[in-house]
Parts: C-alpha cells; sequence; structure tokens
C-alpha cells in the first residue's frame, strides 16, 4: 500500500492514452509509465533471441532480464536505442502475443510498480487500472471509435514518412484490441470505477482538460493549475 497518487490510463490501441498521460503527467510534475514498452520490449527481445513467442516460460526468463532504461522519452535496451523499432506494428502485435502469457505478466508487473514514486505517477496501458494499480486515485478508460483510431495511427506513421494503407491499419488494430479484450490474462476491460471517456470528437487539449478536472475534484488540496 501507497500512498503516492496514481492515475491510470486504459484503453485499445491509439486511443490516445500515451500521449494524454503525457500531458496529464507533465502538468502536474508526475512521472509517466508507458506499460506497453515494457511489453513491446520483452517482445523484441525475445524475438531476436530467436525464441518463439507462444512459450510463455522462455519469453518470461528474457522479461525477467530485461535490461531496460527509460530517459527523456526514449527507451533503451542494454544501451541501445530501440524506440523507432518498438513503435512498429509488428511490435505490437508482438507485444500482443508475449502479454497474453501469466507468467510475463508477473515478471513486468514488478518493474511496473517501481515506477511509483513521489509526488505521482500517470500509468498507461491495459490492465493499469484493473491490476498493476487497483488503488489508483483515478482510472480513466479511453475509447475512440475504430474509424477514428486507424485514422490517428495512419497521420501518425504518415508523419514519420511510413506509408501505410488504412483499412489494413484498421484491421490490424481490431485484431490486437480481440486478442487483448479475449484472453485469460488480465484482460482489457474498464475497471468498476474508472470513468469512461470517448474521445472520438475531442482534441487532445480537451481531454487534457477534462482528465484535470476529473484529478482536481478528487485531490482539490493536491493540484496546482
Ligand atoms: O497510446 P495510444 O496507442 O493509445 O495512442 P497515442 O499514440 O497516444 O495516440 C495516437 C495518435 O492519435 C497520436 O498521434 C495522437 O496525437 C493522436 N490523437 C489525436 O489526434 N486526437 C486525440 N484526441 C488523441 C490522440
Ligand atoms: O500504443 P498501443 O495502444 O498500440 O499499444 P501499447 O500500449 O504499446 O501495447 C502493446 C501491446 O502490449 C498491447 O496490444 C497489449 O497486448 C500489451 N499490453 C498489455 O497487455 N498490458 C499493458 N498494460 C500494456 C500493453
Amino acid at each position: 500500500v501507497s500512498d503516492i497518487p496514481v492515475i491510470t490510463i486504459d484503453g485499445p490501441t491509439a486511443s490516445g492514452k500515451g500521449t494524454l498521460a503525457d500531458e496529464i503527467a507533465h502538468k502536474l510534475g508526475y512521472a509517466v509509465l508507458d506499460s506497453g514498452a515494457l511489453y513491446r520490449a520483452a517482445g523484441l527481445a525475445a524475438s531476436r533471441a530467436g525464441i518463439d513467442l507462444d512459450d510463455g516460460k522462455e519469453v518470461a526468463a528474457v522479461a525477467r532480464a530485461l535490461d531496460l532504461r527509460f530517459a527523456q522519452g526514449r527507451v533503451y535496451l542494454a544501451g541501445e536505442d530501440i524506440s523507432d523499432a518498438l513503435r512498429l506494428e509488428t511490435s505490437g502485435q508482438n507485444a500482443s502475443r508475449v502479454a497474453a502469457h501469466p507468467p510475463v505478466r508477473r515478471a513486468l508487473n514488478q518493474l511496473q510498480l517501481d515506477f511509483r514514486r513521489a509526488p505521482g505517477l500517470v500509468a498507461d496501458g491495459r490492465d493499469m487500472g484493473t491490476d498493476v494499480f487497483p488503488d489508483a486515485g483515478l482510472k480513466v478508460f479511453l475509447t475512440a471509435s475504430a474509424a477514428t483510431r486507424a485514422e490517428r495511427r495512419h497521420k501518425q506513421l504518415i508523419a514519420k514518412g511510413i506509408s501505410a494503407n488504412i483499412e489494413s491499419l484498421r484491421a490490424d488494430l481490431e485484431a490486437r484490441d480481440a486478442r487483448d479484450k479475449n484472453r485469460s490474462a488480465s484482460p482489457l476491460h474498464p475497471a468498476q470505477d474508472a470513468l469512461m471517456l470517448d474521445n472520438s470528437a475531442q482534441t487532445i487539449e480537451e481531454s487534457v482538460e477534462l482528465v484535470l478536472d476529473w484529478w482536481a475534484r478528487r485531490r482539490p488540496f493536491k493540484v496546482s493549475r
């Protein structure tokens, strides 16, 4: 049990979790945990080691030995900057495969708890509010329509000079969501006490304002804006 405040943001792929988490953390001076990056890194490390991603025991051994460092928005694996490789959709699909194994989740959960440091943490992922930080002071379940999410991913790729087909992006993200929702280990679903936010028609700034407002109502004496 910890009295360090946590805000969790869970939801399907490309709903805007990471962007919202970064903005909220920045405004509040809190640390941020991109838990998806841990699953992506575990998937990358395992596939580089030639391990079968459906072998939970083997992947868990890799997850336990992960030498990861986060600095200035970049992710380093044994000193190598793997940030760009992690953003590829193949990394997302591989992450979703390794994330289905309970021993892999157990290995990564321990790392995630270590991110909880004063003055507070904003954590985004799939099970932040349901499993990893069940005592979070505010739990947001962020959604957007599949069409909106595919469009957003498409724009992100185009901005990086990567061409992509919007229909196949949508199929990929729907397949990944289905796997994340239907697995037995920590499936994607809103915590009972989560506040639902569909941001399909919202700008990032509007979502940030709303969530800061929710937080201020819960912790009026802690938030200065
Ligand atoms: O972390 P997650 O996969 O949920 O999504 P993200 O990477 O934070 O957001 C995906 C893209 O949607 C980013 O390029 C955001 O800038 C964009 N976005 C948006 O255009 N409007 C919003 N209201 C939220 C996100
Ligand atoms: O950014 P996006 O929403 O596309 O993905 P992500 O948050 O980086 O997560 C990649 C994959 O890791 C997800 O599809 C999940 O299968 C898995 N994941 C998970 O199981 N639990 C988490 N807390 C975070 C991610």
